[in-house]
C-alpha cells in the first residue's frame, strides 16, 4: 500500500554524481572529511563516469584540482588544463549515456581561493570576473560539456556566459546556473576536496542565510540572462527555499546536497549513531519532496543499489 501511494520518487536518472579529479595524480587521494569520496586520477575518473552511465545516473558534475594555482586561475582557460581535460575524458567515456557538466568557477585555480579575480584593493572584482568566465565557458564547451555549471554568484555571470557561447556556435550548451547559493558552513570538507586556498569568506558575493526574498530574486535574474535550469545550494538547510523555487519557476530545478550534508551523515553513521543506508535515502527523498526535480550527492552511485534494493 505504502508503495501503491507513495507521493515522492527517487530515481538514478534524477542524481547527479560530483566528482573531482586531480591534475597529475597516480592514485586516487581519499578526503579525510568526506569518507568514501576520493580526488580521482584521470584513470580512475574515466572509470566512475562509465559506471555513473551504466547505472543510469543523469549526469555527473566535473571538478579539477590543479597542482598549482595563480592570482588569476590561469589553469581553468589552459585547454590542457586538469578540468578542461575531465571534461574531454568524460565525453570519450560516456558518450550521451549521460550529461557532462563542469563547474564554471574560478576558486579551485586561484592561489588565493576566490571564486574571482581580485581588484588592486584585493577585493573580488565582480565584473573583471565575468570576461574570465565567458572564456571559461568556451573552454568547457569545446572541450564538450554538455552542461556548464556557473558556482560563482558574481552578478551578470549567466548572461555573459550565454552570450559568449552563442557567439562561438555553442547554442545547444545548457546553463545551470547556481542561482541561490548560499555562504555556507555546509561547504567546509568540499574546501579539503578542492585544496582550496581560501583565506576570509565569500560573504561579498554568496547570499545570506536568513534572506529568502533574495534567492527569488537571484533566480529571476539568471532565468532573465538565460539560464536553463537554477540550483539552490545548499540542500538541507534550505528545503524551503527549494519549494519556494520550484513554485515560482517554470525550469528544472535542482539542489546540491553538499559535502557537510554528506560528512554529518557519514560521521554520526561511523559513530554508529545512525543508520546510514535510511539516512542517504531519507535524506535525498526530502529534497525530492521540497521540490528538486534534480540532485547534485556524493551518494548518487550507491544511491541507486540502495534503491534496488529496497
Ligand atoms: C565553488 C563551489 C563550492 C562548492 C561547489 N562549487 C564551494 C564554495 O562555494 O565555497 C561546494 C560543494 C560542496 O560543499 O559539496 N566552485
Amino acid at each position: 500500500m505504502r508503495r501503491l501511494v507513495a507521493e515522492t520518487t527517487l530515481e538514478p536518472r534524477q542524481l547527479i554524481l560530483p566528482m573531482f579529479i586531480r591534475e597529475g595524480a597516480r592514485e586516487p587521494i581519499a578526503i579525510s572529511s568526506m569518507p568514501g569520496v576520493y580526488q580521482h586520477t584521470r584513470d580512475t575518473a574515466r572509470k566512475a563516469v562509465a559506471e555513473a552511465a551504466s547505472l543510469g545516473l543523469g549526469g555527473v558534475m566535473l571538478f579539477g584540482v590543479p597542482s598549482s594555482k595563480d592570482e588569476v586561475g590561469s589553469g581553468a582557460l589552459d585547454p590542457d588544463g586538469i578540468l578542461n581535460v575531465a571534461i574531454r575524458d568524460a565525453v570519450s567515456e560516456a558518450g550521451d549515456d549521460l550529461l557532462v557538466m563542469s563547474d564554471l568557477c574560478l576558486d579551485e585555480f586561484t592561489s588565493h581561493g576566490h571564486c574571482g579575480v581580485l581588484d588592486s584593493a584585493g577585493r573580488v572584482d565582480n565584473d573583471a570576473t565575468l570576461a574570465v568566465y565567458a572564456e571559461m565557458g568556451l573552454a568547457h564547451a569545446t572541450a564538450g560539456a554538455h552542461v556548464v555549471g556557473p558556482s560563482g554568484m558574481m552578478d551578470g555571470q549567466v548572461g555573459a556566459i550565454r552570450t559568449a557561447l552563442d557567439g562561438a556556435g555553442f547554442q545547444d550548451t545548457v546553463i545551470l546556473a547556481y542561482a541561490a547559493k548560499y555562504a555556507s558552513a555546509f561547504f567546509g570538507p568540499f574546501r579539503e576536496a578542492v585544496d582550496s586556498s581560501l583565506k576570509g569568506d565569500r560573504k561579498t558575493y554568496q547570499q545570506d542565510p536568513s534572506n529568502a526574498r533574495e534567492a527569488i530574486r537571484e533566480v529571476d535574474l539568471d532565468l532573465e540572462e538565460g539560464a536553463d535550469m537554477v540550483m539552490v545550494k545548499p540542500a538541507l538547510p534550505y528545503l524551503d527555499i527549494i519549494r519556494q523555487v520550484r513554485d515560482h519557476v517554470n525550469v528544472p530545478v535542482a539542489a546540491y546536497n553538499v559535502s557537510g550534508e554528506y560528512a554529518m551523515v557519514e560521521a554520526a553513521a561511523a559513530n554508529g549513531w545512525i543508520d546510514r543506508e535510511r539516512a542517504i535515502l531519507e535524506t535525498l527523498t526530502s529534497i525530492r519532496r521540497a521540490g528538486a526535480d534534480t540532485i547534485l550527492t556524493y551518494w548518487a552511485a550507491e544511491a541507486v543499489s540502495l534503491l534496488q534494493r529496497r
